[in-house]
């Protein structure tokens, strides 16, 4: 569903109205197009400590434009504000701010540069996990770049994003697929999160086929979020298996006849769902992506037995029992990657969907309990939680209900199912699994349990 607000706010009658009058002014965000190569398409600039300048040893593979602001130890040519190029992203390293006074280095090196950022706009601050401080002013400083990231992300205008990631000792050579993606328009509608990477073995051998050699499935792949997710994992070069329930076989069919791989029609909580679906992969998989969802939406006073169920018994139980009988039989690999459609209700909670919003919750927890476990076999375990995405499950909301959902976020609208997917191709990639037992909200920031 297209939504006509952000076409009316960017005409220029609309531009001007929306100016005079206060309205909410979302502008049309820049997404990954095709045949594009670079993440960033314009001037990055690197500040701070000397994660930066590791950043500096391949940043000429991001963009032909690299500056440097204030002293540190790259290599870049010098920005200087107001004089310099517009910025269309911006790292800093901030793992070496360790006590209170410290933290003004974060206005410093941020005020200057705020009136120099270019349309979408992505910044990424760098920080070490406050759990991995042993002292503990240390450890409050780099907390307090949560706080600063989060308020930051909520000022910035004109589509711009920000992310905080704490990379761990050893994980430094996870940064490039990280910025890679943060830094480009694959998180157009990514913004206020924050990440942890720690070490991981395995990395990306071809930047334009991150996902090559491997093996992905999807389930409710014939529609809506599912189908840009296979539609994405096929262009990074999976191959791709599509799953949905019997009656969508026809588009299920056709989706996958266009992206070249195997569609199967199957109900999640069918009686012998697991058996049938290692039946159907005999060679194994790489990549589960749980996204077969739906809701039952009723208040809990009026809430059916019936609608309970099929909500927790699709959403909840079915990702459990299907992953683990992935793993008990040895056809999930190791090194895979496992990423659960949560939602931002599961955090946030949201009136009318206790039993979607448990479900959900229910993901989140279930990736950061089996994390530590299957981290043993490389296996990374996450969940995205999208937030307002344009899609037919949007589209029944009610009018009022839906401009709601769409405006109350940092870049006020709603964002496309590519999001959610550039999410879960990224964590997909062999380097992402620095990242495990996390949520990736893709919300635009959205105020709910922010
Ligand atoms: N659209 C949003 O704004 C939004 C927000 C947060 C989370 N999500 C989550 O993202 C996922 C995809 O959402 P969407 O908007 O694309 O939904 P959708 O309703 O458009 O598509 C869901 C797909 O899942 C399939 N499915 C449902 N039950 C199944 C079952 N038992 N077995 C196999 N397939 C089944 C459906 O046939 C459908 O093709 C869901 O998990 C949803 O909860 C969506």
């Amino acid at each position: 569903m297209s939504d006509r607000y952000i076409d009316f706010a960017n005409s220029s009658i609309g531009h001007r109205l929306v100016g005079a009058i206060g309205l909410p002014s979302p502008v049309r965000l820049e997404r990954w197009q095709a045949g594009r190569l670079r993440p960033v398409d314009g001037a990055l600039l690197l500040g701070g400590g000397a994660l930066a300048a590791k950043v500096g040893g391949f940043a000429s593979k991001l963009t032909d434009a690299v500056f440097g602001y204030g002293t540190g130890p790259w290599e870049a040519n010098p920005w200087i504000p107001g004089q310099g190029p517009k910025l269309k992203a911006v790292v800093f390293d901030a793992s070496e701010l360790l006590h209170t006074d410290q933290l003004k280095q974060l206005r410093e090196f941020f005020q200057p540069l705020l009136r120099s950022l270019g349309p979408s706009a992505h910044i990424v601050i760098l920080g070490r996990a406050p759990d991995t401080q042993r002292d503990p002013f240390a450890a409050s400083a780099q907390r307090a770049l949560e706080g600063f990231s989060r308020s930051l992300a909520k000022e910035l205008r004109n589509g711009g994003t920000l992310q905080l990631l704490y990379i761990d000792e050893g994980a430094d050579d996870q940064l490039e697929g990280a910025l890679r993606f943060f830094l480009s328009p694959k998180s157009a509608f990514i913004s206020g999160q924050v990440l942890r990477l720690r070490p991981c073995a395995t990395q990306v051998a071809d930047w334009t086929r991150p996902l090559a050699g491997r093996k992905a499935l999807v389930t409710g792949a014939a529609r809506g979020i599912g189908a840009s997710i296979a539609e994405t994992l096929a262009r990074d070069g999976a191959e791709v298996i599509l799953l949905d329930v019997p009656p969508a076989k026809n588009d299920l069919e056709a989706l996958a006849a266009r992206l070249g791989g195997r569609s199967i029609a199957l109900d999640i909580c069918a009686a012998d769902a697991a058996t049938q679906l290692i039946e159907h992969l005999p060679d194994g998989v790489d990549i589960v992506v749980h996204n077969a969802g739906i809701t039952r939406d009723k208040t809990l006073a009026n809430m059916t037995p019936e609608f309970w169920d099929a909500v927790l018994a699709v959403n909840l139980n079915a990702p459990q029992v299907l992953t683990k009988a992935l793993l008990d039989s040895g056809t999930l690999r190791d090194n895979g990657r496992v990423i659960l459609l949560a939602s931002i209700s599961g955090i946030a909670g949201n009136r009318g969907q206790t039993n979607y919003a448990a479900s959900k919750a229910g993901l989140i927890g279930l990736a950061q309990a089996w994390a530590p476990l299957l981290g043993e076999r490389g296996i990374s375990i996450n969940a995205v939680a999208p937030g307002f995405i344009e899609t037919q499950m949007t589209a029944h909301i009610p009018f009022a209900l839906r401009e709601a959902g769409r405006r109350m976020s940092s870049l006020g609208q709603g964002g496309l199912p590519q999001d959610v997917a550039e999410a879960v191709a990224w964590l997909g990639q062999p380097g992402s699994g620095a990242v495990s037992g996390q949520a990736l909200r893709v919300c635009g920031q959205s105020v709910l349990g922010a």
